[in-house]
């Protein structure tokens, strides 16, 4: 079997779990890493197997790689993920897909004038309960979607937008406020007038689809509570997916109609399995087959939300998301 080469751009936390996915994969050969912190790569393909290169540029002219993982900062997606696009790979970023929407239309551009694929890491999408959630909204089971809510740790707010879009298509407009303290903010992220990210404090969000509302509140807590909770309600019945934390992201789901009270425990899950299946099936895309790996479209649409968001809260409006 002709194995495809992938590669790592970033070797820190999310850099090493892309290549743990990686090398799991038959198909795939896992080539080497780079990172500007030469023994990070170093101590990276140590474990993976693969060479170790302190800069993309070297690692993609010495390795060729079909396809790479970009895992730096949110802050630094770009650059690594066009040079990687115009020499002949397809790219898998991390979320944010990048730090601006100039930014991101550049890679998304870039991908289809190279007539490469390009995807973004949104792991949260192959979550068992998440998954068995779409399936339920998918089949009609609760009727009509009346309101949604996610309540969500401010690490996950990304994730959560993402997911509005996978589970209910894409929003006509929204309403944001937001409660940012500066001396909070976790990351070096001084790009909050266009990009939200990791909201500093609190954030309450509505989001408008047709007749459905949803709404997504975020804030800062403790890894001890739950990092989401979810509650779909529709006319025929209502979908909670309760306790979905850092031992187990897959939570417990009840599904409530009138005469049926069902609930689920799809058994522990950590976040380090929720990205080997979201690189399988990234992996599985590559191939030609149809996955719900999220793709440069929906990276871009994702960054439409946390503008839109970042400006109703700066302007004190209502966002058209219509004419965006
Ligand atoms: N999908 C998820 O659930 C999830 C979870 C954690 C992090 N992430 C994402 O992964 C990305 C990386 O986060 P992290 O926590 O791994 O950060 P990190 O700081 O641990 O790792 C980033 C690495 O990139 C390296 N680097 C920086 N600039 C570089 C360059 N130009 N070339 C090569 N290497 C470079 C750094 O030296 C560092 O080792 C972010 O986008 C973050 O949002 C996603």
């Amino acid at each position: 079997m002709i194995k495809r080469k992938a590669a790592v751009i970033g070797c820190g936390g999310a850099g090493s779990q892309h290549a743990g996915g990686y090398v799991k994969l038959p198909g795939v050969e896992f080539v080497g890493a780079a990172d500007i912190d030469l023994s990070k790569a170093e101590a990276l393909t140590a474990q993976t197997g693969g060479r170790a290169y302190a800069s993309y540029e070297e690692l993609i002219a010495a390795e060729k790689p079909d396809f790479v993982s970009v895992c730096t900062r949110e802050y630094d997606h770009e650059q690594p993920a066009l040079f990687a696009l115009e020499h002949g790979c397809h790219v898998l970023s991390e979320k944010l897909m990048a730090h601006s929407l100039d930014a991101g239309r550049a890679m998304l551009n870039t991908a289809r004038k190279h007539n490469r694929l390009l995807g973004v890491n949104y792991n949260y999408r192959f979550i068992d309960s998440i998954r068995l959630l779409k399936e339920k909204l998918d089949s009609g089971v609760i009727g009509e979607i009346k309101t949604a809510s996610f309540q969500v740790h401010a690490y996950c707010h990304h994730h959560a937008l993402d997911l509005i879009r996978y589970l209910f298509g894409d929003m006509d407009g929204l309403n944001a406020t937001l409660t940012e303290i500066d001396s909070e903010r976790h990351y070096p992220w001084n790009l909050a007038h266009e990009m939200l990210y990791i909201p500093s404090y609190n954030e309450a969000t509505v989001l408008r689809a047709g007749k459905t509302l949803v709404t997504l509140t975020a804030s800062h807590r403790s890894f001890a509570f739950p990092l989401m909770e979810v509650e779909v309600t529709g006319a025929k019945g209502r979908i909670l997916i309760r306790d979905m934390n850092v031992d187990s992201i897959n939570g417990e789901m009840r599904v409530q109609l009138e005469n049926q009270d069902e609930r689920f425990l799809p058994g522990p899950l950590t976040l380090e399995h929720t990205f080997h299946r979201s690189i399988d099936n990234w992996v599985k895309r590559l191939n030609g087959l149809e996955t719900d790996s999220a793709s440069g479209e929906d990276g871009l649409q994702a960054l439409l939300l946390e503008s839109a968001i970042a400006r109703s809260n700066r302007e004190r409006s209502d966002v058209n998301l219509r004419s965006e």
